[in-house]
């Protein structure tokens, strides 16, 4: 189904209500994804993106609703990535003498994924395409979120056109941000941006500074994943400069995995300290909860408890997912703590503590260990232990 932007401006993408995983299956979807692209029919025509490969009839069948995909003059490829790129064999079977319009960078990536000797046409920040009444500006925006990655702005019209960036993977039924559920809304907008956009903060806050810095009309902010941005369209750029400034709220998560309870009461006695402190927390069972949305509560949260018992001389597998995470992620103004149960030898907590100085979060204090299962005062010790994290969570 089409849906008209503004005057001769349409999306033409693809709705995927069923996606539950996305990289692979490094990330969850659970509310599916939308591969957004979109068509200018000037003097020239332009697809600005396509779709993954899977979706490439519907892709075609939707740009011939508006107008014959052989006439294309102009695909831009803003980013390398399949769910942006896959269908771009198929188009350009449609129109082979288009112009494939690519970053500096992409033209690297997209000739690597797909072999092609297509008409590249690299661009830089500034640089301008003319298709008659209106213009295509582009502006490189590396590591949001590949080297690759590209804005294109189209002036008259006034719609910026970000790629991945302000997007969410929100299946819906309807395009604009004015016509769906707010709360799902900002729900999907957060977990994107924590997964994927956390390491690159500090260039978010220095890209949308340059964009804000040119003083362009704004009219429509149309990603390429979810909704697009019509009412009041900045108000997701200013909550990115928000997230990006990595400030987060006095509460703590605690993560952990247990094998026979034992660091699980530990996890809920150190619960209680933190809610005698007046903190607010949540308890996630590192085996059970999906690891992307047990990262929005990290990118939310002051202070960071891991806890597992000792297995093998370290930690139970199911956690070492999570603090890969956190080297990975590169998580700021965060402190930590770790605990644990153990019967012989007892590393977990040093193994916690090393992978958190790692991913640079200091610790509150050294960690709490139990010998086998925990005793009314090792309870009431990890009471304690949370009632200490939870002052030092509040005090920041
Ligand atoms: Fe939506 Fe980076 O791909």
């Amino acid at each position: 189904m089409v849906t008209k932007l503004k005057d001769n401006v349409y999306w033409v993408g693809v709705v995927d209500w069923g996606l539950r995983h996305f990289h692979g299956h490094e990330l969850s979807t659970h509310r599916g994804s939308t591969y957004n692209d979109y068509l200018i029919v000037d003097e020239k025509t332009v697809l600005v993106d396509t779709v993954w490969g899977p979706f490439a009839d519907e892709l075609l069948a939707n740009i011939a609703a508006v107008v014959d995909p052989a006439s294309i003059d102009i695909v831009v490829a803003s980013h390398a990535e399949s769910d942006h790129s896959g269908s771009l064999p198929a188009v350009m079977r449609e129109c082979p003498e288009a112009t494939v319009v690519v970053s500096k960078r992409g033209e690297e990536s997209i000739e690597g994924h797909y072999h092609q000797p297509w008409n590249f046409q690299p661009v830089g920040t500034g640089d301008s395409i003319a298709i008659g009444e209106n213009e295509l500006v582009f502006v490189e925006a590396p590591m949001l979120h590949w080297p690759d990655s590209m804005f294109t702005y189209l002036k008259g019209q006034a719609i910026l056109m970000p790629n991945d960036a302000f997007g969410q993977h929100y299946a819906t039924a309807f395009r604009f941000n004015d016509q769906v559920d707010q709360a799902e809304l900002y729900e999907e907008a957060l977990k994107y941006y924590a997964n994927i956009l956390t390491p690159f903060s500090k260039l978010v806050t220095k890209k949308i500074d340059e964009v804000l810095a040119l003083e362009l009309p704004v009219d429509i902010i149309a990603p390429s994943h979810g909704v697009i941005w019509r009412d009041d369209p900045l108000q997701i750029v200013t909550q990115y400069q928000q997230w990006a400034k990595q400030e987060p709220e006095p509460r703590a998560v605690i993560l952990f995995d247990t094998m026979w309870n034992g660091t699980r009461r530990m996890a809920e006695a150190i619960g209680d300290g933190l809610a005698d402190a007046g903190v607010d927390h949540k308890i996630l069972h590192a085996a059970t909860t999906d690891r992307n949305d047990a990262l929005v509560e990290v990118f939310r949260s002051k202070t960071i408890i891991i806890g597992s018992p000792t297995v093998n001389s370290g930690v139970l597998p199911t956690i070492a997912p999570i603090l890969e995470d956190l080297r990975g992620l590169r998580f700021q103004n965060k402190q930590g703590a770790a605990f644990g149960s153990y019967g012989w030898s007892g590393q977990s907590v040093a193994v916690i503590e090393q992978r958190l100085a790692e991913s640079k979060i200091p610790l509150v204090r050294e960690g709490i260990r139990c010998k086998w299962q925990p005793r009314a005062d090792d309870l009431e010790a990890c009471r304690a232990f949370g009632r200490e994290l939870g002052e030092a969570t509040k005090n920041v």
